[in-house]
């Protein structure tokens, strides 16, 4: 396949249908994922657009149909669907380039799958005359290999942008059997906040836990088999009881006793671990507070304790 020419000429969007001819601009691991699993879905993928022509002519061959363009303003140009699958970093400019090259149009309607940015950096596409939204997938993406199952099923898609964009994004996370539900833009950021401290600082949570075991002497390995259950456990009472009623241990127990000994030997032991101790200790009691049965009058002493770190 190879690199094709400039097209002269704009499609027209009835404004009455949702466009479904669609460009990827930005060939890696979401742009392919997200061309193979629209494609066959009521969606055509049409124009592929990379840095590298490798990229844009991988996804179009997987995806099984598309032309692949050099200049993304042209890619863009040819379709009224467009979606900026590039680095987070480089999708202001890159909307900026199509942009000043003509790539937009009153018809256009461009999305990008970022977590923490929002449809309002895309506001060179808007000032063209283009609807604009962002649609992020709440999932990590493998890079894609043919036969699996796709990574949108099931998952949720946060979507905000133009009224038509916002629409139109609602009507894709179907089409990929995601459910989507709607934030307001200025709050994107806190929003990616939240699903960071969610996923990546749970792994971080767990690091730590696994750590601290393997002090005891047990494999790094069998420390994870050992906490397993625990951790599975604890997923899903949050799932069926919420965050709060969820809470077990020592803090909502009021157990000053047991908490005053696991900080003397993590300051004696692994004192690198005595300020997250203390720090996740502190929001912990803060849950406890809520719960009708915690022992007040085990508050003071506990909260002194997980101020402390002599
Ligand atoms: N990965 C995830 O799990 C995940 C999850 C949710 C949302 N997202 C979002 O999805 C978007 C894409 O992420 P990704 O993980 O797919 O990134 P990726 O695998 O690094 O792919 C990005 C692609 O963009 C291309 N690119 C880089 N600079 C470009 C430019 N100036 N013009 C045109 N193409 C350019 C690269 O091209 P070449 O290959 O041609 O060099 C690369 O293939 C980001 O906004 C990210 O935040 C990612």
């Amino acid at each position: 396949m190879r690199c094709g020419r400039a097209v002269s000429h704009r499609m027209h969007m009835n404004t009455n249908k949702a466009p479904k001819k669609f460009c990827v601009i930005g060939c890696g691991r979401v742009g392919i994922h997200l061309a193979v699993h629209l494609a066959g879905q009521g969606y055509r993928p049409a124009a592929f657009s990379s840095r590298t022509c490798t990229s844009a002519q991988n996804a179009a061959f997987h995806a099984g149909r598309g032309k692949v363009f050099e200049n993304a303003a042209d890619a863009a140009g040819s379709c009224e669907l467009i979606f900026i699958t590039t680095p987070d970093i480089c999708i202001a400019p890159v909307c900026d380039l199509i942009a000043a090259d003509g790539g937009f149009n009153e018809n256009s309607v461009v999305f990008h799958l970022s977590g923490a940015l929002s449809s309002d950096i895309l506001a060179s596409a808007r000032k063209a005359g283009a609807e604009t939204g962002s649609l992020h997938p709440l999932q990590a993406f493998a890079p894609y290999e043919p036969g699996q199952a796709s990574p949108f099923t099931g998952i949720n898609m946060s979507v905000e942008g133009t009224s038509g964009a916002a629409s139109l994004g609602k009507k894709i996370a179907a089409a990929l059997q995601a459910r989507a539900f709607t934030i307001p833009t200025d709050a994107k950021i806190l929003y990616h906040a939240a699903a960071v401290v969610a996923s990546n600082y749970l792994v971080t949570l767990e690091h730590i836990a696994l750590t601290l075991l393997a002090q005891t002497g047990l494999e790094q390995a069998r420390a994870y088999e050992i906490l397993a259950p625990l951790i599975q456990g604890t997923l899903g009472n949050i799932a069926s009881k919420g965050s709060v009623d969820a809470l077990t241990g020592p803090v909502v127990r009021g157990d000053v006793a047991v908490i005053a000994r696991h900080l003397a030997d993590i300051d004696k032991k692994m004192p690198q671990f005595s300020g997250v101790y203390r720090l996740l200790g502190q929001h912990t009691l803060d849950i406890a507070r809520m719960r009708k049965d915690f022992p007040t009058e085990a508050d003071q002493e506990i909260s002194d304790l997980l101020k402390n770190n002599s």
